[in-house]
C-alpha cells in the first residue's frame, strides 16, 4: 500500500502516519523528520534546509526530490510506505509520478487530513517534540506522563523552531499557495480521500482505517 498524507502544517499528518505505519507494517517516510535529523547532525543538507525551514518556507524542490526517490528504492519500501510531508508542490508530485512510472508503480491513496486554519495555531503552540526519537506530543491533547520528558525514550521535549505563531502563519500561507493545489492533482488521479482532522486522534485514525481496510 502506497500512501501520501496531505494536509496543512499541524493537521496531524505525522500523528496519523505513525499509526498507519505501525498497523500496516510499512515505513513512515517524513521529509520534515529527515531534514530535522540532518540539522541535528549538522550535515550540509541540514544547513541548507534550516535557512528555509526557520522562515517557514519550503526547501527547494531539487534538494527534496532525489532524497525521496532514493529512499523509496530501499528494501523496506518495496512493500509500500506512507509519505508524510512529500510531495508538497506540483513539480514534486510530477517528479514522484515519473519516478514511480519507471518502476511500474503508483500511489494508491492520498489522504487529506482536513483541519481549518483557526485550529492550527493552537495545535502548533502546544506541540512538543522529542529531539532524540522524534515522538510528538501535545500539552493538552497528547500529554506526557511527566511534563517535558519523552514517554518513549526519557529525553527532553522541545518546541520546534518553526512552531512559533509568526512562523506558523507563514507556513499556512505557503501551504495554501503551494501545497493545496495537490488536492486537485490527486482528485484528478482518483486517489484522493478526505478525512475530518478536527476529530480526536483515535476517531481520525478510525476514519482512515475505514478507507484503507482492516
Ligand atoms: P514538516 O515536518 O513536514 O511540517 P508540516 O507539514 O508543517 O507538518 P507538521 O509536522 O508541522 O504537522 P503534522 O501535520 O505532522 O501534525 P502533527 O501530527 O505533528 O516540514 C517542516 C518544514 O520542512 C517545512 O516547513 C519545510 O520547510 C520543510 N519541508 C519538509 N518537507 C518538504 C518538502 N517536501 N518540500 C519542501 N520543503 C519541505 O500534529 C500537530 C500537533 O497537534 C501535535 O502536537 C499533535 O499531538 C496534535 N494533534 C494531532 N492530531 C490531533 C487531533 N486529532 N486532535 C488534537 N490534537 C492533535
Ligand atoms: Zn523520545
Amino acid at each position: 500500500m502506497r500512501i501520501i498524507m496531505l494536509g496543512a502544517p499541524g493537521a496531524g499528518k505525522g500523528t496519523q502516519a505513525k499509526k498507519i505505519a505501525a498497523k500496516y507494517g510499512i515505513p513512515h517516510i517524513s521529509t520534515g523528520d529527515i531534514f530535522r535529523a540532518n540539522i541535528k547532525e549538522g550535515t550540509e543538507l541540514g544547513k541548507k534546509a534550516k535557512t528555509y525551514m526557520d522562515q517557514g518556507l519550503l526547501v527547494p524542490d531539487e534538494l527534496v526530490v532525489d532524497l525521496v526517490v532514493d529512499r523509496l528504492q530501499q528494501e523496506d519500501a518495496q512493500k509500500g510506505y506512507v509519505l508524510d510531508g512529500f510531495p508538497r508542490t506540483i513539480p514534486q508530485a510530477e517528479s514522484l509520478d515519473e519516478a514511480l512510472k519507471k518502476v511500474n508503480s503508483k500511489i494508491d491513496y492520498a489522504i487529506d487530513v482536513d483541519v481549518p486554519d483557526e485550529n492550527i495555531i493552537n495545535r502548533m503552540s502546544g506541540r512538543r517534540a522529542c529531539v532524540k526519537c522524534g515522538a510528538t506530543y501535545h500539552l493538552m491533547y497528547a500529554p506526557t506522563k511527566v511534563e517535558g520528558i519523552c514517554d518513549a525514550c526519557g529525553d527532553k521535549l522541545i518546541l520546534r523552531d518553526d512552531d512559533k505563531p509568526e512562523t506558523v502563519k507563514k507556513r499556512l500561507n505557503v501551504y495554501h499557495e503551494q501545497t493545496q493545489p495537490l488536492i486537485d492533482y490527486y482528485t484528478s488521479a482518483k486517489v484522493l480521500k478526505r478525512v475530518d482532522g478536527t476529530q480526536d486522534m483515535e476517531d481520525v485514525f478510525r476514519a482512515i482505517v475505514a478507507i484503507l481496510g482492516e
